[in-house]
């Protein structure tokens, strides 16, 4: 019998630092045995958004203790490691070089081999984490905070770009329209629970590319209507769009989160059909998002379409995606080496390109 290896893996490239240890067992899907995740949320909350520079500062207090809480969960010691994954990116440049630095420091310590992830790459293979993995091949969705793109994915490492956004992310279209109506940071969730309260048919507001007849997306101008509407309601009760009353806010928050959310959906049925494939899987932290499950889940079964997701918890950033990315690529055969710690980042790195 082979001996089981076992993967560290390091996130680090935005504001949540993730730590896990997977165990790859021959050919088998690889097993999570623990993550750990500290989300710097409220540290930067009060800034209404990410600050970089204290993003590193918090990563260094974090990224040791939650490898020495993975290592205690799953029974095992630094010696026991096999292989040290870390992003490498896309992300910030000083976040990325703090998980860089520590996963180089601990391979070289160690002598053993270190393997920089693609962090959508992770999210991507995160649902084979998930009680219900999916197979190759599938039509990936990957709405991340800086990401929207639909990938072909025949296995690992083979990714085609069907289409992706012209300019803002549909995370990003969350965040920012949360944000101009006081909902602060991080906007996806808040904007999410409050549209639970609201009216989705209320206002009309755009869908971008909707009938571009390409797979691309635009989430800029959708902003910007959700911003001129809210004004307009404002303006007429002489009140800021933030004093607005709750149910006029809530019925915003659930027009946008509509208009996201169909094109989402009828974008990637599309991709399905254009690439003739009837399994989709669905990564990034929009994936956590109800309505965006209920409508694609609602479609996928009219079309006799398997749709998979990660766990919830799964969803946004975390350390085991990372792990189960290098323990799969290990899986399909690539090579480390155990004597080069010559690290480097990619804060701008595409996917494709891989
Ligand atoms: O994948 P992720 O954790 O980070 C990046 O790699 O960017 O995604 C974060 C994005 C943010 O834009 C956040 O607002 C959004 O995911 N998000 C959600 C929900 N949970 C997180 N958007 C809509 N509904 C949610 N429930
Ligand atoms: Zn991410």
């Amino acid at each position: 019998m082979v001996k089981p290896l076992q993967v560290l893996g390091i996130e680090s490239s935005c504001d949540e630092t993730g730590v896990a240890l997977v165990e790859v067992r021959g050919s088998e899907l690889p097993v999570l045995l623990a993550h750990a995740l500290y989300s710097q949320i409220e540290m930067h909350q009060a800034y209404g958004g990410v600050v970089p520079e204290l993003a590193s500062r918090d990563h260094i207090r974090r990224v040791l203790p939650l490898t020495e809480q993975v290592l205690v969960a799953s029974h095992l010691s630094l010696a026991d490691i096999d292989v040290v994954a870390f992003t490498r990116g896309p992300g910030l440049a000083g976040a990325l070089l703090v998980g860089a630095g520590v996963a180089c420091s601990l391979g070289a310590a160690l002598k053993k081999p270190v393997l920089g992830v693609h962090h959508l790459e992770g999210h991507l293979l995160s649902p084979f984490l998930s009680a219900d993995p999916p197979e190759f091949p599938f039509v990936a969705l990957l709405v991340s905070g800086g990401h929207t793109q639909l990938m072909r994915v025949d296995g690992v490492g083979r990714y085609r770009l069907l289409g992706e956004t012209i300019d803002d992310a549909a995370g990003e279209a969350f965040d920012k329209s949360a944000k101009l109506l006081g909902l602060g940071y991080p906007g996806g969730p808040a904007l999410s629970s409050l549209a639970e309260k609201g009216n989705a048919q209320a206002f009309k507001l755009p869908r971008p590319l909707l009938k571009s007849g390409n797979l691309d997306f635009s989430f800029a101008g959708l902003k910007t209507a959700v911003m001129v509407q809210a004004r307009k309601l404002a303006l007429a009760r002489g009140s800021t769009v933030e004093a607005l009353p709750a149910n006029v806010l809530a019925d915003l928050a659930a027009s946008t989160q509509a208009a996201i959310v169909e094109v989402l959906v009828k974008k990637s049925l599309a991709a399905l059909t254009q690439a003739n494939l009837n399994r989709l899987v669905v990564a990034g932290g929009v994936g956590a998002n109800r309505m965006l499950r209920e409508q694609l889940n609602s479609e996928c079964a009219v079309r006799e379409v398997r749709v998979h997701y990660p766990e919830l918890h799964l969803c946004t950033d975390n350390g085991a995606m990372i792990a189960m990315a290098a323990a799969m690529r290990l899986q399909s055969g690539q090579q480390t080496a155990s004597d080069v710690y010559a690290f480097d980042v990619k804060p701008r790195w595409p996917l494709d390109a891989l």
